[in-house]
């Protein structure tokens, strides 16, 4: 029986951008959304959340046990009650339901890999300006991670944990027959996609082809699920890289948007080239197809000085893949529509 605790049902989070007045502020839109990010990400580093994952504590024990001052621990805890992280009960202090369920390992997913990797990527915001004069960045993500190998590996963790958000999507679309039995992983990263396909479907092996910054825990986190005999690692740049012959299913996942339109081109043909006849492409992405969306424009700025490249219309992937010469090209939009979505397609 599963003892942890459970927290009350929670107040709606507040707007804290608006000021309490009538009159407009316009700094609160700036300063607080800054302040609110750097508690949340602190309280990741700290460990915070998840040392109230048990149940409410007191200022003085959580400082203890997250070896901080009492001072700085009851400003950050103050701040997140108000930004509606924790609550008050009474003296002591609790994670909200949407705290607990997000950023604890009690939780559905624990998104705190999420915390540590933006807490990396946050210097590289810095750049902001400079990529927007020039159009891109001074240095790739990809060429940052050679550099610093941490950044890959923090990268790869919240690419973990984003997985086991979509996994359930994954297993409830995608479908795998019986006589599919090669899976194909481009940019596979993490391998939990793979890791969870071949424990659904037996007659499963999986090669994850990506670039080495990406696979620093890849074939640990295969051992620790007993796969190793079945899914296997293949380091190195995916335009370019044996694939190890024919494959059944290929999995795109998250990869078209770090490339740019002519490698998807190229990619998508070698993958049709590289499917055995029944075979089937999987693509998950975040589409252009909703300008308006503000999470759609936040991710192509982010791409803007994380790699330069971009996201794509719906429209764009269906003439490669018809050019390439899928057919059955079928797309579903996820919910929430931040989710991205899965483009399916299949070779006669
Ligand atoms: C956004 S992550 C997605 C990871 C994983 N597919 C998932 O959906 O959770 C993109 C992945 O593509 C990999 N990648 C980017 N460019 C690559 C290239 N040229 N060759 C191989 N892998 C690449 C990155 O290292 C990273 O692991």
């Amino acid at each position: 029986m599963n003892t942890r605790y459970t927290p009350p049902p929670p107040p709606a989070r507040p707007d804290v951008c608006q000021p309490t007045g009538s009159a407009d502020l316009a700094m609160l839109d700036v300063y607080m959304p800054m302040m609110k990010s750097a508690a949340i990400l602190s309280a990741g580093k700290l460990g915070l959340f998840e040392a109230l994952a048990n149940g409410p504590l007191d200022i003085a024990t959580l400082a203890d046990a997250l070896q901080s001052s009492t001072r700085g621990i009851r400003d950050l805890a103050d701040f997140l009650v108000a930004i509606g992280y924790l609550h008050r009960e009474g003296e002591r202090f609790a994670n909200a339901p949407g705290t607990q369920r997000w950023f604890t390992s009690a939780g559905q997913v624990d998104y705190t890999p999420g915390l540590h990797w933006t807490l990396e990527a946050w210097p590289m915001m810095g750049d902001l300006t400079a990529a927007v004069r020039r159009g891109g960045p001074e240095t790739t993500l990809w060429q940052a991670m050679e550099a610093k190998p941490q950044l890959g590996t923090a990268f790869s963790a919240y690419m973990d944990a984003f997985a086991g958000d979509l996994g359930p999507d994954l297993l409830a679309h995608v479908p795998v027959s019986p006589e599919h039995r090669r899976l194909l992983d481009l940019g596979g990263s993490h391998g939990m996609h793979s890791i969870r396909f071949c424990q659904r479907y037996p007659q499963l092996q999986a090669l994850i082809v990506d670039l080495p910054s990406a696979l620093s825990e890849t074939d640990t986190t295969i051992a620790r699920h007993g796969l190793s005999e079945r899914i296997h690692v293949s380091p190195g740049e995916l335009l370019v890289h044996d694939w190890h012959g024919q494959h059944d299913v290929v999995f795109y996942l998250s990869v078209a948007h770090n490339h740019t339109a002519d490698e998807n081109g190229l990619a998508i043909q070698q993958i049709y080239d590289a499917l055995n006849p029944g075979g089937l492409l999987v693509i998950h992405e975040y589409l252009a197809d909703t300008p308006g969306n503000a999470f759609m424009a936040a991710f192509r700025l982010t791409l803007l000085y994380e790699t330069g490249t971009q996201t794509y219309r719906y429209a764009q992937y269906r003439d490669w893949l018809e050019t390439a010469g899928f057919g059955d090209i079928k797309r579903l939009d996820l919910d929430p529509l931040e989710k991205g979505s899965l483009i399916l397609a299949r070779k006669a």
